[in-house]
């Protein structure tokens, strides 16, 4: 089967099975993530459970990780059941390689991806290699942003504009890097805006590019009505990316210094 996949498709799955081989141990709870990666993830886990009888727990970062986990036969745990995770393995949009800071959210499930990983003693991202990035947002379009629905067009208005109270502040003075565009994102194959598992709306943020992302994912989330930015600082450890040679690099966020 493998070897009739895409040389994209052949970096995903093996990125996620490097990653589960590495760090997918008897006994853990595992976080699923979400994303088309997160699929071979979900095989690979499985395959290790029938091949090596370990006994996993799996926790869900979205309704498709629950299909995953259920698809599979895996243990599925509510967040609440368990008191930490020690593994989750997830996709991202765009790595900015030099401290795995990630964008997140293309498939609309950052807000239980981020809570999941917060919850988690350590965060792998696994990706193709068109995901790799030297500087946020030019890879990948924008920034996915969730945003309660009563507030979701009125702020992808006002960004889209440049108009925006205080977002539209010089940097330095609190604002945001210039907006090349804020659209609400539309649902397909259904009418309306697309509505996340956790009931809101999504406004993607084309910034062009962004040099400081963890002062835009603090300004946007004083924004109200704003639940979750998809922007993961600080968060990753490690990223496996499936290079188009069918090699597999690894890369694992420094050590903070301070
Ligand atoms: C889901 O909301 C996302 O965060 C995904 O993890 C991300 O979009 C990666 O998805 P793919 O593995 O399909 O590229």
């Amino acid at each position: 089967m493998a070897a009739s996949l895409s040389t994209v498709e052949q970096g995903k799955r093996l990125a996620a099975r490097a990653a589960v081989d590495q760090f997918v141990k008897d006994g853990m709870v595992i976080g699923i993530g979400s994303g088309s990666t997160v699929v071979y993830v979900a095989e690979r886990v499985a395959e290790r459970v029938r091949d090596e009888h370990l006994s996993l727990r799996c926790v869900a970062t979205s309704y498709q990780a629950k299909q995953l986990i259920h698809q599979h036969h895996l243990t599925l745990l509510e967040l609440d059941q368990v008191d930490m995770i020690d593994v989750t393995i997830d996709g991202a949009d765009e790595i900015l390689t030099s401290t795995l800071d990630v964008i997140k959210g293309g498939g609309g499930c950052m807000t239980q991806e981020k809570i999941v990983a917060a919850a988690s003693r350590c965060l792998v991202i696994v990706a193709d290699h068109r995901k790799r990035s030297e500087r946020l947002n030019t890879q990948f379009g924008y920034v996915p942003v969730e945003v309660v629905p009563m507030a979701a067009p009125r702020l992808a208005a006002l960004l889209n504009s440049n108009a925006h109270p205080r977002l539209s502040r010089p940097e330095a003075d609190g604002g945001l890097p210039h907006v090349a565009s804020a659209t609400l994102r539309m649902a397909k194959a259904k009418a309306g805006p697309c509505v996340t598992d956790t009931a809101n709306f999504i406004v993607d943020i084309d910034f062009g590019g962004i040099s400081d992302p963890a002062a835009v994912e603090q300004r946007l989330t004083l924004e109200p009505g704003v639940v979750t930015v998809g922007l993961f600082i600080g968060m990753a450890d490690h990223a496996f990316i499936g290079e188009e040679d069918g090699s597999v690099t690894t890369l694992h966020r420094r050590a903070s210094s301070t």
